[in-house]
């Protein structure tokens, strides 16, 4: 991969996909998002990873936006397709995924790179880092679902006041507003994201995934439902039965 490294920590059942263009950032260009899906792709039928971190190489960038170098020349319909494209192999991959993705940010998060954290189904973030949806300066509005993500996170006020701004925040006011779930030393981030990591992969993977995708539905008209079809299902599973029979039994789950 020439874009992207990727570490498996077995022990943890974890994997980590790191965006690796520092020089430029980390931003975001079409190969980078080929290669992403493509991983996503290969771990998602992969039952010996249960959750994935996705971080950036360096320690000034997690991803400075979309690569604007890229599509500096584009039409309107380059762009459309750009931004559906991209929807599609990655930022709607990643935030409909079937095991937890973590973004660890370990520095500017702009742009498309906020986007992606905003995809990921937790944000935690590195003291130095800085986050921002800055189109509006470069005569854009976020065309990676930033509009429609945003709002839902932090607030349709707070939303505007950042996207019409263009400005950056740094890591006490995203965790004030409740943009980031932690903020940590830089050397410690990696850690606690493992640490996260872990805790998701204790409990039973068809309960986590069932999670998301009701978590996701919570503003579809038809959430409820959606949350009752996962809440039944899961009682076919053999992890439901261990879940149950190790309560009644007073020990330890063992789930797989
Ligand atoms: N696209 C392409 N290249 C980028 C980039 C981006 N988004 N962000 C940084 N780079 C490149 C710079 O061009 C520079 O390359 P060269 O060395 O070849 O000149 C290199 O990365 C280092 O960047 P700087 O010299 O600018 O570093 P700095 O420390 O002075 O500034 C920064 C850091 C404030 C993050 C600044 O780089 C910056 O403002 N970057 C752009 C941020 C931005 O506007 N992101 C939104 C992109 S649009 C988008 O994402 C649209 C969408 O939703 C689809």
């Amino acid at each position: 991969m020439e874009n992207i490294n990727y570490i498996e920590k077995t022990e943890n059942k974890t994997a980590i996909i790191e965006i690796n263009r520092p020089k430029q950032l980390n931003a975001l260009n079409i190969g980078i998002i080929n290669e992403i899906e493509k991983k996503l792709n290969s771990l998602q039928t992969n039952n010996s990873i249960r959750s994935v971190i996705i971080t950036g190489a360096g320690d000034k960038a997690f991803v400075a936006g979309a690569d604007i170098k890229e599509f500096q020349g584009f039409s309107a319909k380059d762009a459309n397709r750009l931004s559906q494209q991209g929807k599609k192999k990655l930022f709607n991959k990643v935030a409909h995924f079937n095991k937890p993705v973590i973004a660890a940010i370990n520095g500017y998060a702009l742009g498309g790179g906020l986007e992606l954290a905003l995809s990921c189904h937790i944000r935690l973030m590195s003291k130095t880092a800085r986050l921002g949806l800055p189109e509006c300066s470069l005569g854009l509005i976020p065309g990676y679902s930033g509009t429609q993500r945003l709002p839902r996170i932090i607030g349709k006020n707070l939303a505007m006041e950042m996207i019409l701004t263009s400005k950056m925040i740094d890591a006490e006011e995203a965790y004030r507003i409740g943009l980031v779930n932690d903020v940590l030393d830089p050397d410690s981030l990696m850690l606690k994201s493992l640490d996260l990591a872990n805790k998701f992969n204790r409990v039973s993977p068809e309960a986590v995934t069932s999670a998301i995708k009701s978590i996701n539905a919570c503003y579809l008209e038809n959430g409820e439902q959606i949350e009752t079809q996962e809440f039944s299902q899961l009682f076919e599973t053999n992890n439901f039965k261990e879940g149950v029979d190790a309560f009644l039994n007073k020990r330890k789950p063992n789930f797989n």
